[in-house]
């Protein structure tokens, strides 16, 4: 059996990552263990502007990045690494190009220099294949052991980011079908703004789901849109404007209930949509993808519901530190890629930040 060793670099928003990752294939299947994984979040940065800045972020990538490699030089051997490495994968797109450029010309310069094969890998992707990240170091490894991380195919994954939500089916490996997505915000998007107009701290997303766990999540009837339509495309702008409006009535309203009001309405409309398209296309799995798998009424519902709903489809969920961006999921999916021969050499790697997954 081959293992290959992956070194895996993010830089597409705000979080640089680095990981290092043993792969191999076994029949259909990959395993994917995850041997070293860097991370360095821009969130106290960028919580002084409540929000992301393109260019301050880019420039803490470019400070941040060379510290991350130097530090994994160190702990493993700049000549150990050197001989181990097979291929390097990096994030191309989509995401912020600024942001992009640090990650891509350090990957290139890596490969140029150390005669590596290059794999460039679009982002969403990695958050899919962030569900088959093995890491023995996780506390939560029970769930990591290898049968439970594994693709069945069809699969159909709900792919939730902060500028992303799409339901996405996967024939097979690296082979991507959107079938419904959203017509203005993404659903992380509608978490952070809503929590902004709260005046929850950057970033809003995962602050609200801390408060909406502790409130009523029948006290707001907020709408739930898209529901009424037979297709599986998503809206969220509408339920940050009903948050914007029910503030402004009720400016003492208690922000717990706001928040697990809100939270109730967005996961039922993922949950459902995700379920319907589930009834149309009969996967096998559904994979939740994508910084807003973290959440854990996402999670609890998705479960609950499939259960009940499609009974025989299991649930797949990242590990929790990689539903987040990380350079281990970038790995993952770039070990796939490297194991299918995806490689693109260094002058041809170009980023392009509306990448699209396919
Ligand atoms: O995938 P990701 O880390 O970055 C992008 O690719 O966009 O996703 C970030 C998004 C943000 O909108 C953030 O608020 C949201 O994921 N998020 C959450 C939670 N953790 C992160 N949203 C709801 N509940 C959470 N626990
Ligand atoms: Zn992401």
């Amino acid at each position: 059996m081959k293992k290959v060793t992956i070194l895996g670099i993010e830089t597409s928003c705000d979080e640089t990552g680095v990981a290092l990752l043993q792969a191999s294939k076994i029949g259909s299947k990959y395993r994917l263990e995850l041997k070293e994984n860097l991370l360095h979040s821009q969130i106290a940065l960028h919580k002084k502007t409540g929000g992301v800045v393109p260019e301050v972020a880019a420039r803490e990538h470019a400070v941040r990045l060379p510290l991350l490699l130097q530090q994994l030089s160190n702990k493993i051997g700049t000549k150990k690494l050197q001989k181990n490495i097979d291929a390097i994968a990096v994030t191309n797109g989509p995401g912020l190009v600024t942001s992009l450029l640090v990650g891509t010309e350090v990957a290139r310069t890596i490969a140029f220099a150390w005669n590596k094969p290059l794999v460039p890998v679009n982002h969403l992707e990695g958050h899919i294949y962030a569900n088959l990240i093995l890491d023995s170091q996780n506390s939560e490894l029970k769930i990591s052991n290898f049968d439970n991380k594994e693709f069945n195919f069809p699969l159909l994954a709900l792919l939730v980011s902060g500028g992303h939500t799409e339901l996405v089916l996967m024939k097979n490996h690296l082979n991507y079908k959107i079938i419904g997505s959203t017509l203005d915000d993404a659903v992380g998007e509608a978490f952070d703004k809503s929590a902004k107009l709260m005046g929850l701290p950057y970033p809003g997303g995962p602050a609200l789901a801390k408060l909406a766990s502790q409130g009523k999540r029948d006290a707001i009837s907020f709408p739930r849109p898209m529901l009424d339509r037979p297709n599986f495309d998503f809206s969220f702008s509408g339920i940050k404007t009903s948050v914007a409006t029910y503030i402004k009535k009720h400016p003492r309203a208690d922000k717990k209930n706001i928040s697990a009001s809100f939270e109730e309405a967005v996961i039922e409309t993922l949950v459902t949509k995700t379920i319907r398209a589930a009834q149309k296309y009969k996967p096998k799995a559904i994979a939740l993808a994508g910084g807003v798998s973290a959440n854990s009424y996402l999670r609890e519902i998705m479960k609950t519901r499939v259960a009940q709903e499609c009974k025989k489809v299991t649930v797949l969920e990242p590990l929790l530190p990689f539903s987040t961006d990380n350079g281990a999921m970038i790995a993952a999916a770039g070990a796939v890629r490297y194991l299918n021969g995806f490689t693109v050499p260094w002058d041809k790697v170009k980023v392009d930040p509306n990448l699209p997954l396919k």
